[in-house]
């Protein structure tokens, strides 16, 4: 690599972190980027705390060896159970002037102005959602008038994207009832928030099924948009980062694979490389 190439890292389980990723070109198109997907390790939302930390660290180290300052875990599994422990344990001994930002933190903070009934549901993976991160974060934010949150795992979206069965019947009918679980949970709900990168990918078949009037929060854009508001209050971090407007995938699947489905899903031709991680 280039001694100037210091691109920002985005790191997701496999193709979700794209919905991210595809935000990020927008919002910010003169920055390198590196996007890896954990394809071959996928899906980190049945997988225990230890191993989906010790995948996510792999990832970041790579990521950071190929010159990234900064990484964007586009994951929110790998958010909720890996994020703290780097940023707190890894990072001061290893690596102290690198950062590792998550996708949780900036996704809720719009939430108390989003809700009127203060009703809010997640959709999430079984991981995000037993680690009790959205329902933490969002306590914490709006301390004074508490939200009533409601979580649903939808263990099947993510293979469904990963396999690419987005337009199949199963997917409808998963995303169907996963979404009547939600609301049959508490009908008040008005704000839904997509807490996993994978589920945006999936958005036509939700909006089909979500009750009127129920506004739906898609985490790439809110992403994007803080991480510009990050770096323009870092200037340091954003010195380091190197803008030519490069783009390099690197999947630990077979890369045709991956080229395939990211081309669809980024709109724009993807040449990936295959990588081994750990
Ligand atoms: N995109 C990941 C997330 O946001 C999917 C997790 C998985 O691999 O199960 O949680």
């Amino acid at each position: 690599m280039s001694e100037n190439y210091q691109p920002i890292g985005v790191f997701d389980s496999g193709y979700g972190g794209l919905t991210i990723f595809k935000e990020l070109l927008k919002e910010l198109p003169q920055y390198d980027y590196i996007y890896l997907g954990d394809n071959a390790r996928n899906p980190y939302g049945t997988r225990s705390f230890e191993v989906v930390y010790e995948y996510t660290w792999q990832a970041v180290q790579h990521l950071f060896e190929q010159g990234c300052q900064l990484v964007v875990i586009a994951c929110n599994t790998a958010s909720a159970k890996a994020l703290r422990n780097i940023q707190q344990l890894d990072l001061p001994v290893t690596y102290p002037d690198r950062r590792v930002l998550g996708v949780i933190r900036p996704s809720i903070e719009m939430i108390p102005e989003m809700t009127k009934t203060g009703h809010v549901g997640v959709l999430g993976t079984i991981g995000t959602v037993l680690s009790g991160s959205y329902p933490l974060e969002i306590a914490k934010i709006s301390p004074d008038s508490p939200i009533t949150v409601v979580q649903e795992a939808c263990p099947m979206w993510v293979p469904i994207v990963e396999n690419n069965l987005i337009n199949s019947l199963g997917a409808a009918s998963f995303v169907e009832e996963n979404l009547a679980s939600l609301f049959a949970k508490d009908p008040l709900i008005d704000t839904v928030i997509l807490g996993c990168t994978h589920y945006p990918l999936l958005s036509e078949i939700i909006y089909r099924f979500l009750p009127p009037g129920v506004t739906l929060l898609n985490q790439g854009p809110v992403v994007a948009e803080k991480l510009k508001d990050y770096l323009s209050r870092h200037h340091e971090m954003d010195a380091r980062c190197s803008k030519s407007g490069r783009r390099d995938y690197f999947t630990t699947e077979s890369s045709k694979n991956f080229d395939l489905l990211a081309n669809l899903f980024v709109g724009s031709e993807v040449k990936s490389q295959h990588v081994k991680l750990g």
